[in-house]
């Protein structure tokens, strides 16, 4: 099923309800042709766009694995980057020093929203 904005709607989309994540999982949404990266780290969500600074590529290398073997940072599966989970910020790779994009998202009504980019 493609899915399109809704007409006269606001920039702000339901991506997914609360419960769908466990503390410490990541997931994968594709949000109108926008990848996203959504994290659930205790009672904090974190949305970045799944694109890697090194090649503007996606991260993962497999649906939803965004993450080291050891759990704690994001890792771009072409050429090795990590990302600091809690700011996006690359400490160690091609692209140290660079940030993922934030997505500015909100928790209402029990679902997780972000704010898109339509211009
Ligand atoms: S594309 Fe992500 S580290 Fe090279």
């Amino acid at each position: 099923m493609t899915n399109t904005p809704a007409q006269n709607s606001s920039l702000w989309q339901p991506v997914c309800h609360i419960s769908e994540l466990t503390e410490g999982e990541t997931r994968g949404y594709d949000m109108f042709g926008t990848p996203l990266i959504v994290l659930k780290q205790k009672t904090d969500w974190r949305v970045y766009m799944n694109s890697c600074p090194h090649l503007g590529i996606r991260l993962e290398w497999q649906p939803h694995q965004f993450l080291d073997i050891d759990g704690h940072y994001i890792q771009c599966s072409s050429h090795g980057a990590l990302f600091r989970p809690d700011n996006g910020v690359c400490i160690s790779g091609p692209c140290v020093h660079q940030s993922l994009s934030t997505v500015e998202h909100k928790i209402e009504d029990q679902q997780l929203w972000v704010k898109l980019d339509q211009s």
